[in-house]
């Protein structure tokens, strides 16, 4: 996903174009660049690969500073990562320059309309596309040229734009990608997510679609499309720069695995009161809720291992016929969703544009739909008809652990307020889970602080050729997070089995030394998923069994990691901490770069 920053302002602005680039590497890319303007001439630094790349070009320019600039870190969408595909991008004249994150749809047929007009191109961007349309319709007013240009835009956009004409203002307007602007004692700021105005402002407003935000040295206005002036209503930015900084963990991952406690925490208690739960953002009347014939929850990667165990729990609880949806599957499948539909969609980012296809085709279809998200007015936040944050805090590692339990915990909320009001819940079950609810951060901590004990177990299987994840039920799904974890950290194979599933086919990949994570954490189980260990360590597996069932190592000849004993609703909780730890571990032994892996992203705005 691209990063965006601009800075119009009394001070130099390529220190703090730099500085907000590097809040924003986590979100993944593949080059950075920045233009500044000094004395109505536009210069511009690109380089392919990391911000340290970028910073050693900028050190080999002869000294630039200026009051004004843009900058942009790009995850490659349409051309290969490269210095001549980075942004910004200009038009010939470089009397427009832009930076851009999102898809323009459209962007080929305005190509080809401008090289019959004899337009030449740098690049096989979408965006230098924006900056020479932007100089082709250019009016002699900025304003008017942009929004002219936006009309023929197709797509999604978040747009940094800088024009010769007005050499000390700066430009923003969006549609789809997200767009935040600052104010500062020295300047005005712009961003495309809140952690790279942190260390400037504590005041920030998110630009709607389609408007355009006039930012200079002293202050930003904003227009709607109808070039009327919009009074804009600031929220308060409450993460500290150091909430989103590492606090002395070696990764950012580690320390996301540290807070799930406070994560799920803060998640839980602003919807638990003495007399039980209570969701303020959704309608309280009993009708609504008994209004849905089925739910259906959207959502991909980790995020979809959370739809999976919430389709089991509202199943259980709430007596309703659920579907997990894979997001990218959702939005071109033939769905069943209509009015009756009660649909979830659950993204960290609220900006994965997946689960934002799906959320629309799902309004589409009359459903009502209900957004989980962990960034405040995210793009997902803002579309859906009510939205359920979690409080997991900033997560900066690519690989989510913390927002992953914070969702977890909702759908807890969800799944118990639901019931009890359908009155599908006996008292006593319904006073034992709440209780259970209230020390769950405790539990989870508990847990946590076993997180070196997996040292040990990373240097032993640290090379191992595959992983296999076995369980039954919620134990299946949370072994699905715990390889997705360990492929996307460690890039070793892993999958996750329905426990019997394994003897139809995929046992014959197990061979002598093959480590097998079981998962057991519903009693009622624990034979069946005894039998299917028996079967993998008989053909030479290395086992270890994570459970909340009380057996001893040599009663399976494996290893035993012994789980607090919760309400089977619960153990899901606890039981993919293990599997975090062991993901980072092993990626840790393996010199792995845990926050940032190879080919990903925070956030993928793109299909
Ligand atoms: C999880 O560790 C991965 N980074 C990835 O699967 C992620 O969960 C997925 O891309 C969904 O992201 P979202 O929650 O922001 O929508």
């Amino acid at each position: 996903m691209c990063g965006i920053v601009g800075y119009v302002g009394k001070s130099n602005a390529v220190p703090i174009l730099l500085e907000g680039l590097s809040a924003l590497e986590y979100r993944g890319y593949d080059s950075a660049g920045i233009c500044v303007m000094k004395n109505g001439t536009p210069t511009t630094i690109k380089e392919k690969g990391r911000l340290s790349d970028l910073k050693q070009a900028i050190a080999a320019t002869p000294a630039i500073s200026s009051a004004l600039g843009i900058g942009h870190t790009r995850w490659a969408t349409h051309g290969a990562p490269s210095a001549h595909n980075a942004h910004p991008h200009s038009s010939e004249n470089d009397f427009y320059t832009v930076v851009h994150n999102g898809i323009i749809e459209n962007y080929i047929s305005l190509k080809e309309m401008l090289l019959e007009q004899g337009v030449r191109f740098q690049s096989e961007t979408d965006t230098e596309v924006i900056a020479h349309l932007l100089n082709h319709n250019h009016t002699g007013n900025p304003m008017e040229t942009i929004f002219k240009t936006i009309r023929q835009l197709e797509g999604s956009y978040a747009l940094g734009i800088i024009c010769k004409a007005e050499p000390d203002t700066l430009y923003a307007i969006r549609c789809e990608s997200p767009l935040i602007v600052g104010k500062c004692s020295h300047g005005t700021l712009l961003a495309s997510d809140i952690t790279a105005l942190l260390p400037h402002t504590s005041q920030a407003y998110l630009l709607e679609n389609h408007q355009l935000c006039v930012m200079n040295e002293r202050d930003f206005f904003v227009y709607s499309e109808e070039q009327e002036q919009i009074t804009p209503t600031p929220f308060p930015v409450d993460w500290t720069v150091e909430s989103a900084q590492k606090q002395g963990y070696d990764h950012f991952m580690l320390k996301e695995i540290y807070e799930q406690a406070t994560a799920v925490k803060q998640t839980v208690q602003c919807r638990l009161f003495e007399e039980g739960i209570c969701f303020n953002e959704l309608p309280q009347s009993n009708q609504w809720l008994m209004g849905f014939r089925s739910i259906q929850i959207a959502a991909c990667g980790s995020a979809y291992h959370v739809a999976l165990l919430g389709k089991d729990m509202l199943e259980t609880y709430v007596r309703l016929p659920v579907s997990a949806e894979i997001a990218s599957e959702y939005r071109y499948r033939n769905t069943l969703t209509n009015p009756q539909t009660l649909f979830i969609a659950i993204s960290q980012s609220g900006e994965t544009a997946d689960t934002l296809a799906a959320l629309r085709k799902a309004k589409k279809n009359g459903a009502c739909c209900v957004a989980i998200c962990n960034v405040m007015g995210s793009s997902l936040a803002r579309e859906a008809d009510y939205v359920l944050y979690t409080y997991a805090g900033p997560e900066i590692s690519v690989a989510t652990t913390k927002a992953y339990s914070a969702q977890l915990a909702l759908l807890y909320l969800l799944t118990l307020s639901f019931s009890h009001r359908l009155g599908h819940l006996g008292q006593e079950e319904w006073e034992e889970i709440l209780e259970q609810l209230k020390a769950l951060p405790k539990q989870i901590s508990r847990v946590i602080a076993d997180t070196p004990r997996w040292v040990s177990y990373a240097e032993q299987f640290h090379n191992a050729k595959q992983f296999f994840f076995l369980g039954r039920g919620m134990d299946c799904f949370t072994g699905m997070e715990g390889a997705l974890k360990l492929k996307e950290i460690s890039y070793l194979p892993a999958e996750s089995y329905p426990a019997g599933e394994l003897k139809h086919g995929p046992i014959s990949l197990i061979e002598e030394g093959t480590p097998v994570i079981v998962l057991s954490t519903d009693k009622r189980l624990f034979p069946k998923v005894l039998s299917n260990l028996r079967e993998v360590q008989s053909r030479g597996a290395q086992v270890l069994l994570i459970t909340n069932y009380p057996i001893g190592e040599t009663d399976i000849a494996g290893e035993v990691y012994l789980l607090p004993d919760l309400h089977p609703l619960l153990m899901p909780s606890v039981s993919v901490l293990p599997l975090q730890a062991i993901a980072y571990h092993i990626a840790k032994v393996r010199g792995c770069d845990i926050d940032k892996p190879r080919n990903l992203a925070k956030s993928v705005t793109v299909e």
